[in-house]
């Protein structure tokens, strides 16, 4: 392989009159003279300027968008405006053709619908190659993050025989036959036979294994893929989707948000930080795009202006029966603007609850505390109420809730009680039971969907732009 210097690396240098060869694939090729090359690298592209007189037409003829090519010459200060530095080209090889007959990504707008079709070419244009290269650095950062504070990344299985959320939303995992299923002497399905001799299904959360571990290593985290079989076809909603789970020992909802929100607040800023050209392109998207929307549509502040707010103030907390009385008190609510309007306390929060909350009421990002008991999970500790868990969920502008977490129920009699409660068997539980017969202490922890805080960072609006390659409800393409 030959010398090959990355595009990102010649335009953020100053450094001229130096020899080197770059490779990429070409974007646009005008007056067969001046070639536009992106290698990935950064969002920018590098001028290539082609020697015509010495080039063989063949090789002119064949130098079309999406080919990818190499070009080996002079880095060179640029004559012409819009960029710093260019590239005299000596000689061009071409490396893979692109027949501009058939290939479909030509230079012009394409919708994100039509390049949901050809996702596995999508990440060519600039604004996958933004959005790819920002997931990129959310999930270093993350990592990081968690590093710093001295917390261990924890494997949690993906094929589980347990149901974490009791949501009953899980993908199965059989091996078993399907054209001719054993049946017990019942008739009922005889999984003594499949592959691991019960049941099984993928992960819709590590948080209870993760909380095995928190109750020995203090501070984990998990960060993998969990899928949920829920028909929800929604721009928020995918079956797969990758989250993080930290849990931490001897800690109570209050250590758990304020974990959140310095997590939050750290990666954001560490975008920021590594992402200007990346954002400006996007933020530039964002700003085209919802200038066809009505003006109350809009977002009330450019996409890097939005995050640096975001970076600089304070969440607002308060108590889901707070919340209750500023929704019941709205205007939507009133005027039974909401599809869901709410009529008393106890009721589920919508998105279009949420986002109003964040969007109209508070104009910031919010943690809602202290849920109802009955429209949360089974392992959240149960508040002196009686009727309110120590939950949390964070709510940002422009996505609804974005984090889900809570203070665990570390006593071994309330949470046997609970369980009671949601029909959740004792037997097939033990393992996590343990953790509250044996040096069981105060816990918490949280989950927080990576596609929506991608979705938030770029501006994107659909979480099926986020993810290399989505699947929800009819599609599993790729
Ligand atoms: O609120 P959820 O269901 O919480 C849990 O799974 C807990 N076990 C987390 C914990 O305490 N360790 O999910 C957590 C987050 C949500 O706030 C949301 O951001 C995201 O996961 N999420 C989804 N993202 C994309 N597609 C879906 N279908 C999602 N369902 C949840
Ligand atoms: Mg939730």
């Amino acid at each position: 392989m030959s010398v090959r210097t990355k595009i990102k690396t010649i335009i953020s240098s100053d450094k001229v009159d130096y020899s080197t060869t770059v490779k990429g694939w070409v974007r646009t090729f005008r007056n067969n003279q001046f070639l536009a090359l992106n290698d990935g690298s950064t969002i920018k592209t590098l001028q290539v300027v082609v020697d015509r007189e010495n080039t063989s037409e063949d090789i002119l003829k064949r130098i079309n968008t999406g080919a990818a090519i190499a070009a080996t010459g002079k880095v060179v200060a640029s004559q012409g405006a819009g960029q710093k530095v260019e590239l005299q080209a000596e000689s061009v090889q071409i490396l893979g053709d692109a027949d501009p007959e058939k290939y479909p990504l030509q230079p012009k707008k394409h919708s994100l619908e039509f390049l949901r079709e050809i996702a596995h070419l999508r990440f060519r244009t600039n604004t996958f190659g933004a959005i790819f290269r920002i997931r990129h650095s959310v999930a270093f950062a993350i990592h990081q993050f968690f590093n710093e504070r001295g917390f261990v990344y924890l494997h949690t299985p993906i094929i589980t025989g347990s149901d974490a959320e009791g949501a009953g939303e899980m993908f199965q995992v059989t091996t078993l036959d399907l054209a001719a299923v054993p049946k017990s002497e019942e008739g009922d399905i005889d999984f003594k036979q499949d592959f691991f001799n019960k049941q099984t299904n993928l992960t819709v959360s590590g948080q209870l294994e993760a909380e095995l571990g928190a109750l020995a290593l203090s501070d984990v985290y998990t960060f993998g893929p969990t899928f949920r079989a829920e028909n929800s076809n929604t721009s928020r909603h995918l079956a797969e989707f990758w989250m993080i789970e930290p849990e931490m020992a001897f800690a109570d909802l209050t250590d758990d948000m304020n974990l959140a929100e310095d997590m939050l607040k750290y990666v954001i800023k560490y975008c920021l930080d590594k992402h200007q050209d990346d954002l400006e392109f996007l933020e530039q998207r964002l700003t085209k795009e919802e200038s066809a929307k009505p003006a109350n549509e809009r977002s009330p502040m450019p996409l890097r202006e939005k995050l640096q707010f975001c970076i600089e103030n304070d969440f607002e907390r308060l108590t889901y029966t707070e919340a209750i009385k500023i929704l019941m008190n709205s205007k939507p609510n009133k005027k039974k603007k909401f599809q869901f309007v709410i009529e008393e306390w106890g009721a589920d929060l919508q998105s279009e609850h949420e986002r109003y909350l964040v969007e109209k009421h508070f104009k910031k990002p919010v943690i809602l505390t202290d849920y109802p008991k009955d429209i949360k999970a089974f392992y959240m500790r149960m508040n002196k109420d009686d009727k309110t868990v120590r939950a949390m969920d964070i709510l940002f502008p422009g996505i609804g809730e974005i984090v889900g977490g809570s203070q665990r129920e570390e006593r071994l009699d309330v949470l046997l009680k609970r369980m009671k409660d949601f029909d959740i068997p004792e037997h097939e539980m033990e393992w996590f039971l343990d953790t509250r017969r044996f040096g069981t202490c105060e816990h918490a922890g949280f989950g927080l969907g990576f596609e929506r805080l991608i979705l938030f960072i770029t501006g994107m609006a659909n979480i099926r732009d986020v993810i290399p390659f989505p699947r929800y409800p009819g599609s599993a393409e790729f």
